[in-house]
């Protein structure tokens, strides 16, 4: 059972990859370099897909024919779109639905054409694993590995875990004006990021489990630039290593 791993940027990834190091090897495809070797027993392919739904979609389409992998955790940062999240919280996809998908009138709006669906549900046995990992991480080790100074620059008081839509699309979401429109448009929607969506459609076309898990960086509002970049480079890798190590501890062989 192999696993793929796959992230936009390498600090999401930064500290998977150094424990994955040791006896890993490195393949070269299509401009990404594939890390295959094992994490806490079980065989895993970690991958930079880089930035947006094309390089996304790509990444997951030689995973699953180059490395057989047998199923997919994206992981990353994603700006908050609903009332009541806070930067610091994990979202864990439900479904996913790409925002700027719209093919009409000749489909409905967001329907992707001619496979007559818009939203992709994630795996669930994989999705609540997913969701453990990160509640037990919030509760027990994020407060020794994200310190307490950065907690507070970040304003984290009490990070939580939600599970709800996100939604994906070629843009950096920065604006208050966007976020509304965006609001509006998909009210169930949690979260916005610019990947997940791509790989929810690889792999419902391949009938491969997958799991999507985000951590909020910024609000997509005006300030999204800065929060996002600040995030990335001081804690994004903190979450997406611990979240993703309890859940290969807690995963049958
Ligand atoms: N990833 C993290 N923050 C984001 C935002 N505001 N828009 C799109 N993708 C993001």
């Amino acid at each position: 059972m192999t696993l793929g791993i796959v992230a936009a940027l390498h600090e999401e990834v930064a500290d998977l990859l150094a424990e994955m190091a040791p006896g890993a090897h490195v393949e070269h495809i299509g401009m990404r370099d594939y890390h295959v070797g094992k994490l806490h027993g079980h065989p895993c392919v970690i991958v930079l897909a880089r930035i947006g739904k094309v390089a996304a979609a790509a990444t997951t389409t030689a995973l699953i024919h180059r490395f057989n992998v047998d199923e997919i955790v994206f992981t990353g940062l994603a700006g908050g779109l609903a009332h009541g999240l806070s930067v610091g919280d994990v979202v864990i996809a439900d479904t996913l639905v790409q925002h700027d998908m719209d093919a009409s009138p000749l489909f409905p709006r967001y329907e992707i054409p001619l496979l007559g669906r818009a939203t992709f549900d994630t795996t669930p046995v994989l999705r609540d694993a997913l969701a453990q990992a990160a509640r037990d991480w919030l509760a027990s080790e994020m407060t020794t590995q994200v310190s307490a100074t950065l907690r507070a620059k970040f304003q984290m008081t009490a990070p939580r875990v939600h599970v709800g839509q996100i939604a994906s699309g070629d843009r950096f979401v920065s604006s208050v004006q966007e976020v509304d429109r965006l609001r509006d448009a998909l009210p169930a929607a949690l979260a916005v990021e610019m990947e997940g969506a791509a790989v929810a459609q690889v792999c419902h076309e391949y009938d491969i489990p997958f799991a999507v898990m985000r951590t909020l960086s910024d609000a997509a509002d005006d300030d999204a630039y800065v929060d996002f970049a600040r995030f990335l480079r001081e804690v994004a890798s903190h979450y997406s290593h611990g979240v993703l190590r309890r859940f290969l501890m807690a995963k049958p062989a």
